[in-house]
C-alpha cells in the first residue's frame, strides 16, 4: 500500500539512507500508471486467473504523493523501468513490441524470460520515450534506472529486424546491442538532464556513454565501471540481498537462497578491492535489495528488512576502522523500531523442529538465541503468544506431543513459531534379504531436468556399485541424475535422524517412507528426517538431480552410538 511504502521511506529517512530504488516493472507486473499506455496496467499489472489472479499499480496521484513524502524527508527516489528484459508484463500489454508479435500472458513464474523488447523496431523506442517522458514528470530525481539485468538474447538473434539493426549500425553481436540499445535511452534521458543507471549486465557488450553501473553480480562490475571513470551502485548479492533468508531457520519459508545474515552485512566493504582513491570516488554508494514481489505480506518486508538495513546503514556511514558494537546497540536501537511499531526478525528458539519420533519417553529442549530473548510455548495445539508458558527448561514427554514455541525480545517482538511434533513411534522392523554384497547399487542418468523424475521408467547410462552415498568420482556434465538402492543395515536399535545435503534436488527413502526431501532447483540446502529403526536391514533408496554447474550430495545420520556421513559397511545390496 502507498502508505506502506511512506511508513518504509520513514525508515529510511531514520537510518539515514537518502536513496529509495522503487522497483515499478518486471516480467510478473506492470506497477506503475503511464496515461499514454493504458493498457500497461489494464492488462500488464495482473497475473494468473480466477481466485489466484493477483496484481495492483500505482496511480500517477499515489506517486506524487509519494514523491513529495520522500522528498520532505530527504530521500530521493530512482525509479527502475526494466528494459530490455523483465518486459513480460509490458509485452502482455503491447506484444507488437517484441521480435515474434505475441501474444503472451504476464508471467506467473519466477525467473528470467526469454521475451524480451524488440530492438529492431523503431515502435519499441516510441514506446519507451513515451514512458520515460512521463516517468521524468513523476520522478525528479537524477537518476532513472533502466534495468538491464538478465536479457536472453535468444529472440534477437533470432529476428530480422534485431539482425538488420545490428548490421545497420555495425555491431558484432547481441551483446553490443544491448549496449546499443542502452546508450539511446542513455542519450534520450541526458538530453532531459537526467541520467541513466543500469545493472551490470549493461557492461556485458561494452560500457555504455555515461552510464552508471549498478553492481550485483559480485562486485566486477563496479570495478570495472569506476576505473573506466563511470560512476558505480554496490549491491553485491553476497551481501546486499535481503530477500535471501536471514537464518538458516528461515529458509523453509523462503525461495531456496543462500543465508544471508546481519554479521555478513557487517562484513560489507562498499568500496570494492582493486579500486585506487580517484576511482574509489566513483562509488556513489551502496543499495540494499528486497525484491517485495516474494513478499505475501508487509510485515514479511519488515522482517526481511530489519536488522540487515540497520546494518547497511552501519556500513555506510562508519568508516572501515570504526565499526564494531553493532550488536550491543541494536539491542537498543530496535526498542525504537517497536516503538514506531516496525518489525524485525528474531531467530525461532533453538530446538528440534518438524517431526521428531521416539520410543518411550521424549526430551524436549529448546534454547534462546536472542541475548535477550524468552520462550513462550504451548503443548495443546494453540499458538503461542507473550502470556503463553514461559519455557524454564527442558521437558519429557511420553505420549505423542506438538510443541509450539516462538521466542520474544522485551519489546515483545516474536519470531516465528518453531513446531515441532513428539510422535510416539514403534521401531520399523528390519527385513530379511537373504545373501547380500557390499555397496548400494548406483545408477547414472542423462538428463535436465527442474524436478526429480521418475527414474524407475527412464533407462540408466551406467549401474555401478558404491560404498558411499555422493556424487560418484567421474561423474562429469552438467545435467545428471542418480538413484542409489540396497539396504542400510543399521547396527543398533533406536531412532535414527538423517540429514539429507544437495543441490540441486534429492529425496531419502526408507522402506516406504519419504524421510528427507528438497526437490527441484536450488542451492545447497540441508533437510532432515527422523525413523526409528531395528537393528537389521531396511531398503534405502537415494534419488539426485543435477543441473548447472554447483553440485553436492551427502547424506549424515545420528542414531545409537554413531553421528556422520552414512558409513560403507553400513550400505549393501
Ligand atoms: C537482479 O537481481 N536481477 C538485478
Ligand atoms: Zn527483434
Amino acid at each position: 500500500s502507498v502508505e506502506f511504502v511512506e511508513r518504509f521511506i520513514d525508515q529510511l529517512a531514520f537510518h539515514k539512507m537518502n536513496t529509495f530504488p522503487w522497483h515499478l516493472t518486471a516480467d510478473q507486473g506492470w506497477r506503475l500508471e503511464i496515461r499514454g499506455r493504458p493498457e500497461l496496467t489494464r492488462v500488464g499489472a495482473w497475473r494468473g486467473e480466477g481466485e489466484g489472479r493477483y496484481g495492483g499499480s500505482y496511480s500517477q496521484e499515489e506517486v506524487r504523493r509519494v514523491v513529495r513524502y520522500a522528498s520532505d524527508r530527504f530521500v530521493t527516489i530512482v525509479p527502475e523501468i526494466e528494459m530490455p528484459g523483465h518486459s513480460q508484463a509490458a509485452l502482455a500489454a503491447y506484444p507488437g513490441l517484441s521480435c515474434t508479435g505475441g501474444p503472451f500472458a504476464v508471467s506467473t513464474s519466477w525467473g528470467v524470460h526469454s521475451e524480451i523488447l524488440c530492438a529492431g523496431r523503431e515502435e519499441t523506442f516510441d514506446f519507451l520515450e513515451g514512458v520515460l517522458g512521463e516517468v521524468l514528470e513523476l520522478f525528479p530525481g537524477e537518476f532513472i534506472h533502466c534495468g538491464g539485468d538478465e536479457v536472453p538474447k535468444d529472440r534477437w538473434r533470432a529476428c530480422p529486424r534485431c539482425q538488420a539493426r545490428m548490421r545497420a549500425e555495425g555491431l558484432a553481436n547481441e551483446e553490443e546491442l544491448q549496449r546499443w540499445f542502452t546508450t539511446r535511452i542513455g542519450r534520450f534521458l541526458e538530453s532531459k538532464g537526467r541520467r541513466l543507471v543500469g545493472w551490470d549486465e549493461i557492461l556485458d557488450g561494452g560500457l555504455p556513454p555515461g552510464a552508471t553501473v549498478m553492481s550485483w553480480r559480485g562486485t566486477a562490475g563496479a570495478v570495472r565501471a569506476a576505473n573506466a571513470g563511470h560512476d558505480t551502485v554496490v549491491t553485491p548479492t553476497s551481501h546486499c540481498y535481503f530477500d535471501h533468508p536471514p537464518a538458516a531457520s528461515e529458509f523453509r519459508h523462503s525461495f531456496p537462497a543462500p543465508v544471508l545474515d546481519v554479521a555478513r552485512v557487517l562484513s560489507f566493504d562498499p568500496i570494492p578491492e582493486g579500486l585506487g582513491p580517484q576511482a574509489a570516488a566513483h562509488v556513489l554508494g551502496a543499495q540494499g535489495n528486497l525484491w517485495t514481489e516474494f513478499m505475501p505480506t508487509e510485515e514479511r518486508v519488515l522482517v526481511m528488512a530489519f536488522p540487515r538495513l540497520a546494518a547497511l546503514a552501519e556500513v555506510l556511514w562508519s568508516p572501515v576502522d570504526g565499526r564494531g558494537g553493532f550488536e550491543g546497540r541494536w539491542l537498543i536501537h530496535r526498542r525504537r523500531l517497536a516503538a514506531a511499531g516496525i518489525r524485525y526478525f528474531v531467530p525461532e528458539p533453538a530446538g528440534a523442529g518438524g517431526i521428531a519420533p521416539f520410543l518411550d519417553r521424549a526430551r524436549i529442549e529448546l534454547a534462546t538465541t536472542d541475548p535477550e530473548g524468552r520462550i513462550a510455548y504451548t503443548l495443546d495445539g494453540s499458538a503461542p503468544g507473550p502470556d503463553s508458558t514461559a519455557w524454564t527448561g527442558a521437558i519429557e514427554v511420553d505420549r505423542t506431543t506438538v510443541l509450539q514455541a516462538v521466542q520474544l525480545t522485551p519489546d515483545g517482538t516474536a519470531s516465528r513459531t518453531l513446531r515441532a511434533e513428539f510422535r510416539r513411534v514403534a521401531l520399523r522392523r528390519a527385513d530379511s534379504p537373504g545373501e547380500t554384497a557390499p555397496g548400494l547399487r548406483c545408477e547414472r542418468y542423462r538428463g535436465a531436468w527442474t524436478a526429480l523424475p521418475d527414474f524407475g521408467v527412464l533407462e540408466p547410462e551406467e549401474t555401478s556399485i558404491v560404498h558411499e552415498i555422493g556424487i560418484p568420482a567421474g561423474v562429469a556434465g552438467d545435467d545428471f541424475g542418480l538413484r542409489f538402492t540396497g539396504w542400510l543395515e543399521v547396527p543398533a536399535g533406536g531412532i535414527h535422524r538423517f540429514v539429507l545435503a544437495s543441490d540441486d534436488g534429492s529425496r531419502l527413502t526408507i522402506g516406504d517412507q519419504i524421510v528427507a526431501e528438497a526437490d527441484g532447483l536450488h542451492a545447497r540446502q540441508e533437510v532432515e528426517g527422523s525413523l526409528a529403526l531395528e537393528a537389521g536391514c531396511h531398503p534405502i533408496r537415494v534419488e539426485f538431480f543435477e543441473r548447472g554447474e554447483v553440485e553436492s550430495l551427502e547424506l549424515r545420520v545420528e542414531a545409537p552410538g554413531y553421528a556422520g556421513p552414512v558409513p560403507a559397511e553400513w550400505l549393501r545390496h
